[in-house]
């Protein structure tokens, strides 16, 4: 009782009981909101470019500047560029690879899948492991299992980087964890296919996806006046975690919200469980790539059996991130030139403003109904893995 207050209560005398949030409009007044949105959502996507556009146009520029350096005079043939660049990464990595080796260089589909969990460290694990020279990653998440699936293997392998035959290909979608038809078509895919999955509290995830959507939605200026008339209270703001998460006049848990549904990773491996042996997913602790990745890529090079090369100070904490980046000018390599193309494997040597955002503090009762509805499936979690967590906090 402590979660109602009296707006809440009026609201809800106003609603029909699932619809506790969101105020009853006419169909009269739906449509011409409807139609008043439309337009305005035509001439604000004519006119004004949201400061997500602005920073879009800004990332991808300022990539193109690195490409275009890096391949000043190189060569003119778009695709040979991107392999040789990678080629020399190897080479720069103390491998005994010939130049003619070069000519092996193709695109193979995935050997190792990183599944999920989403904003668990997926995209720190793949920057990681690319340091690896036995190791490619695609650059962005295929979704290929997800919303591609109909597209075929050829658009799949399309969208993996080049590699060289003793390469290992490896992709993430996060979003592979928590959708049901993907173990299945993974599974026909490969049924010996390794994968990788993260987790972290699910109560931090949680959180941390709740931040995420309320940055997506408001970065995009349609998507977020749509949103706010239809989703969401008429005052227009996205409401706190809390608000979200909990239900304001008894205080349960709303399983229904993403964010809640995606951390209860028991229910999510359980499907990946009735299609994949346990021996071939590796699950990595979210909490310890923050402080010690280097733990976590050694778990990752045994787990595909490759030669141990991550290390330490290949690793470098940054104070005003409170993470680890990764340390390109003295552990890869020292030469410049191997420095200028990890750079432009990767435009950046840590990864981007989105992650280490501040997170909202939850109140210690919210916090508390959080852990108590979290309990139960982390200990299924656990059983089923056979390892624990220290989520208790
Ligand atoms: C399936 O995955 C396994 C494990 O990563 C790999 O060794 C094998 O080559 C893959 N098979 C195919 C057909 O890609
Ligand atoms: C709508 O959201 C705002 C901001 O989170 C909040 O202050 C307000 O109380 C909410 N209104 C209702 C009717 O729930
Ligand atoms: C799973 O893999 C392990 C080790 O490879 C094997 O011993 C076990 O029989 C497998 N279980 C199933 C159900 O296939
Ligand atoms: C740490 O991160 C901040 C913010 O991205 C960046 O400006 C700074 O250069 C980084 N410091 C080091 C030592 O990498």
């Amino acid at each position: 009782m402590a979660f109602c207050h009296r707006s809440q209560m009026f609201d809800q005398s106003l609603g029909s009981g699932q619809s506790k949030r969101c105020p009853k409009l006419s169909r009269y007044k739906l449509l011409s909101l409807a139609l008043t949105i439309l337009a305005f959502c035509v001439l604000t996507l004519v006119s004004v470019s949201g400061p997500q556009t602005i920073k879009t146009i800004t990332r991808i520029s300022v990539f193109v500047n690195i490409e275009g350096a890096a391949l000043k005079g190189v060569n003119t043939n778009a695709d040979k560029r991107v392999t040789t660049s990678q080629a020399n990464h190897d080479l720069q990595h103390g491998d005994q690879l010939g130049s003619s080796q070069e000519d092996d260089l193709q695109k193979n589909l995935p050997s190792v899948i990183v599944i999920g969990a989403r904003k668990a460290g997926t995209g720190a694990l793949l920057r990681f492991i690319n340091l690896h020279p036995w190791v490619v990653t695609s650059r962005s998440e295929p979704h290929y299992f997800d919303r591609s699936y109909w597209q075929g293997l050829d658009w799949y392998r399309s969208r993996m980087p080049p590699s060289l035959p003793h390469q290992v290909t490896m992709e993430k979608t996060p979003n592979y964890f928590v959708d049901r038809s993907v173990p299945e078509r993974v599974h026909n895919f490969n049924s010996s296919i390794k994968l990788i999955l993260i987790v972290r509290n699910p109560i931090d995830r949680a959180v941390s996806d709740y931040v995420q959507l309320k940055v997506d939605l408001e970065s995009v200026v349609c998507m977020y006046v749509i949103y706010k008339f239809y989703k969401h209270n008429t005052s227009g703001t996205y409401g706190s975690f809390e608000e979200r998460a909990l239900d304001k006049c008894t205080g349960r848990i709303i399983k229904s919200y993403d964010p809640i549904k995606r951390s209860l990773y028991s229910r999510h491996l359980d499907r990946w469980l009735t299609y994949f042996n346990k021996s071939q997913i590796l699950i990595l602790n979210g909490e310890n790539l923050k402080v010690k990745p280097w733990e976590e890529m050694l778990k990752v090079e045994r787990f595909l059996q490759l030669p141990p090369k991550i290390v330490r100070n290949h690793f470098v904490y940054n104070e005003t991130k409170g993470f680890y980046c990764v340390q390109t000018s003295n552990a890869v390599t020292t030469t410049t030139t191997a420095a200028f193309q990890e750079a432009k494997r990767w435009p950046e040597s840590c990864l981007g403003d989105t992650k280490g955002r501040e997170h909202p503090k939850l109140r210690p009762e919210a916090r508390k109904a959080l852990q108590e509805f979290f309990a139960p499936f982390n200990e299924r979690f656990f059983k089923k893995i056979g390892e624990r967590f220290d989520w208790n906090r």
